[in-house]
């Protein structure tokens, strides 16, 4: 049986920069309330419609096949992961399409398990290149998360939290049993569901389509920000190690953790609780925020791109969100 192994990686954000201090004119807000919270400098907002979710993917799809080297018409199945597809239906693995060069009408399979997305898809693409089934994989984290916030001091919870982009891998197979994606495990507890969601628009509502809404707060995300956090702290870790278990390994053992960019407190609590030196913990929230399936894949993409991860380094990712969800991997790059 082939393991899988990550071809190449790429990122795409927008250029549009939207600071603190930007936020600070829109809602009662401060800079120092954010950077202290968060750690959050600044995030990429989409200049919509042109920047949407799968126009976003398809950037980051052609700078992974880019550093893989593998031609786009060679790709053979799309796994897209977001929670902010173009349209309600079809999904991003779809609507991507039109802005790549494929050849054939290769299968596109979306998966919304929110900031979990993009290792619920590793592992995804590992049990597909196990099986045989496909060879050529790219998978997707991109969002489109700006147009959904609410923007007023009654949405600056979530509002100042999350950003937009796209990251994209390329997985394949390799003879090689000790490279590539070495373990991994994902979770889910529904039962909480409604501690970070977005209620809005709902198959449950009848009609759907109302000509006027009756609560426009149904249709903006919501969370409950110190619940989920507490959650996080914990199921990070958790699920790292029980992936780590699977193959033997500690915490020490890893050359880079690249944790989903939720709240630079979260990413920092975790990593000093597993014991790691901060210089191994990637974060780039300062700069993106939290952009949901797609900030493992930037952060990843980025830290290849500026030289710190390099071919043969270990690397363990980690993710939790709505759901709630949650998963992990560990990948000898
Ligand atoms: O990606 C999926 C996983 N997501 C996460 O893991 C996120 C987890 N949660 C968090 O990151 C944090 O809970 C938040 C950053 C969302 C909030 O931070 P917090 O320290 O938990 O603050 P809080 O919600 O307890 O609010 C503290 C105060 C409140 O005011 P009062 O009630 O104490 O007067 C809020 O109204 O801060 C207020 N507040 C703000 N103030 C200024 C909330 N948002 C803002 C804001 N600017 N943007």
């Amino acid at each position: 049986m082939k393991n899988s192994r990550i071809a190449g990686l790429g990122h795409y954000v927008p250029s549009r920069v939207v600071t603190n201090q930007e936020l600070e004119t829109m809602m009662e807000t401060t800079d120092a309330w954010i950077t202290e919270r968060t750690g959050i400098k600044e995030r990429h907002w989409a200049n919509v419609p042109e920047e949407s979710t799968s126009y976003m993917g398809a950037q980051a799809a052609k700078a992974a096949l880019i550093q893989a080297g593998i031609p786009e018409g060679e790709v053979d199945c799309v796994i897209f992961a977001t929670l902010s597809s173009d349209y309600f239906f079809p999904g991003a693995a779809c609507t991507l399409q039109p802005h790549m060069n494929f050849s054939g009408n290769i299968p596109a399979y979306d998966i919304r398990m929110q900031c979990s997305g993009f290792v619920y898809g590793l592992q995804m693409a590992d049990a597909f290149i196990k099986s045989g089934m496909y060879s050529r994989i790219l998978l997707i984290g991109a969002e489109v998360q700006s147009t959904s916030l609410n923007k007023s001091t009654a949405g600056r919870d979530t509002a100042v939290i999350f950003g937009d982009g796209a990251g994209a891998a390329v997985i394949i197979p390799t003879d090689d049993p000790d490279n590539g994606i070495l373990a991994h495990a994902v979770h889910a507890e529904g039962k909480y569901a409604k501690e970070l969601w977005c209620e809005g628009p709902s198959p449950l509502d009848n009609p759907r389509v109302k000509p006027v809404l009756d609560d426009v707060n149904r249709y903006y995300p919501y969370m409950n920000g110190r619940y989920v956090f507490k959650h996080a702290v914990t199921r990070f870790p958790e699920v790292l190690k029980e992936t780590l278990d699977k193959i033997g390994k500690t915490p020490a053992d890893l050359d880079w953790f690249i944790p989903h960019q939720a709240n630079l407190r979260i990413t920092e609590a975790v990593g000093q609780g597993l014991g790691l030196s901060p210089e191994k913990v990637i974060s780039n929230i300062h700069k993106y925020g939290n952009t949901t399936a797609a900030s493992i894949p930037i952060a990843w993409s980025e830290a290849i791109s500026d030289g710190r991860i390099k071919r043969g380094d270990l690397i363990g990712l980690a993710a939790f969100g709505a759901g709630f969800t949650w998963g992990s991997a560990v990948i000898r790059f």
